[in-house]
């Protein structure tokens, strides 16, 4: 099967529905199999067709999903690592004592924690700002960052960033620009069209869909940082297995379509619940009294799946709300087809100090909603019977 989008069809570029199923090689051509085997292979005869030296540094597994990976998100290169947490070592790793991370001031606990934890320990300095004030993109010079580091929506707490702006700010002073797109994925944003260096993902999330397999990836136009990747995927041991690789692979065929299902779902349970007495506040970008809703609908295909919500309730009745839910497990983690539900202060962002966590508001009262595929009514009816047991 030939890469789609070749001048030889003499079609215009496919869209994303056929962009994902059709990854091009399957490495096995003699075989004529439609689907790619799993390349269960540690190591490969010296002076194969394909250069394939050690799974380390590169598998055929590896390079079909970077290959679809790279087609969806219109992005020159891309390099696929063992987990999410393994794309930002891959890219940290890149940096040296002395150099600073320019932080948004919210971020995935474990992005924090290995800024803070680890990297620190080696004489890199994170600082944090407040991307959604205006000010601080004015300032990004000022802090004379080496790297800027951002997520939109951030998670948990969905704020909105203008990635554009920011991303033509650092420009201007040639500093790289790492956006971490795991809430929305290139079928919602593209970083790289915004002006990102780096595109980062966990493949964990919706790429594969199935909460069946861990991986991420870092996507660039930019050869050197692509360099950069590959040499930590293979100096650090970043690598996915063949076989997370070919799960993660086979999730991105469904991507579209799942994606469709869970934002409808997401976008009808925001509106349902917003004004329910338990509810103090029901975050969902595309929700017009999100703060950031009109930058959202600009930058967004659509509000993606997540919603996070603020109850009216103290930590044991929130905890007692989770368990409540018939649909939603608790459980961290999200993007899956089965629905997701998780208390960020003591689950995603355990390891974030509590005087951030109260100054950024991820307090007991907090949950996060990953929305699947499941029917929207039993969504809707799950919550609402969890709700009004209090
Ligand atoms: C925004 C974000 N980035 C990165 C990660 C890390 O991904 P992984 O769990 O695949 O290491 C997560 C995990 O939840 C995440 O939410």
């Amino acid at each position: 099967m030939k890469t789609m989008g070749n001048k030889e069809n003499n079609i215009k570029k496919p869209g994303v529905k056929t962009l994902s199923i059709h990854h091009g090689e399957t490495f096995s051509e003699e075989t004529g199999c439609v689907m790619p085997p799993i390349f269960s292979t540690s190591t490969f005869n010296y002076g194969n067709k394909q250069n394939f030296d050690y799974t380390r540094s590169g598998n055929p597994n590896f390079k079909i999903l970077e290959n679809v990976l790279k087609s969806i998100e219109d992005s020159k290169y891309c390099t696929v690592f063992g987990s999410g947490i393994s794309a930002v070592t891959a890219i940290t790793s890149t940096l040296k004592s002395g150099d600073k991370i320019l932080c948004e001031s919210n971020l995935y606990g474990c992005t924090v924690r290995m800024f803070d934890k680890i990297f620190k320990k080696f004489g890199l300095e994170a600082l944090y700002t407040d991307f959604t004030d205006k000010e601080s993109i004015k300032k990004i010079k000022d802090f004379q960052p080496t790297l800027i580091w951002l997520e939109s929506p951030t998670n948990p707490l969905l704020k909105i960033l203008d990635i554009k702006s920011i991303c033509d700010e650092a420009n201007k002073h040639k500093i790289p620009v790492v956006l971490d797109n795991t809430f929305s994925t290139a079928l919602i944003q593209k970083p790289l069209e915004l002006g990102a260096t780096l595109s980062l993902i966990s493949t964990t999330k919706f790429i594969n869909g199935h909460c069946d397999a861990l991986g991420g990836a870092v996507l660039t136009h930019d050869e050197e940082w692509n360099s950069k990747m590959l040499f930590s995927q293979k100096a650090l041991g970043l690598q996915p297995s063949p076989f997370d690789s070919w799960l993660i692979t086979r999730g991105v065929k469904t991507l579209p379509l799942r994606i469709e299902q869970q934002t409808k779902s997401a976008e009808i349970i925001s509106k349902e619940f917003e004004n329910h007495r338990i509810i103090s506040k029901a975050l969902y970008p595309f929700n017009k009294k999100h703060p950031q809703f009109n930058l959202a609908k600009s930058q967004m295909k659509s509000g993606g799946s997540i919603i996070t919500l603020k109850l009216n309730l103290d930590k044991a009745d929130t905890f007692k709300f989770c368990k409540s839910l018939k649909y939603f497990s608790l459980a961290e983690s999200l993007g899956g087809v089965e629905s997701l539900i998780c208390h960020p202060a003591t689950m995603t962002h355990a390891s974030v100090d509590d005087k951030t966590k109260n100054l950024l508001g991820i307090d007991d009262s907090l949950v996060r909603l990953s929305v699947g595929c499941e029917d929207t009514n039993d969504l809707v009816s799950d919550i609402l019977f969890a709700l009004n047991k209090f």
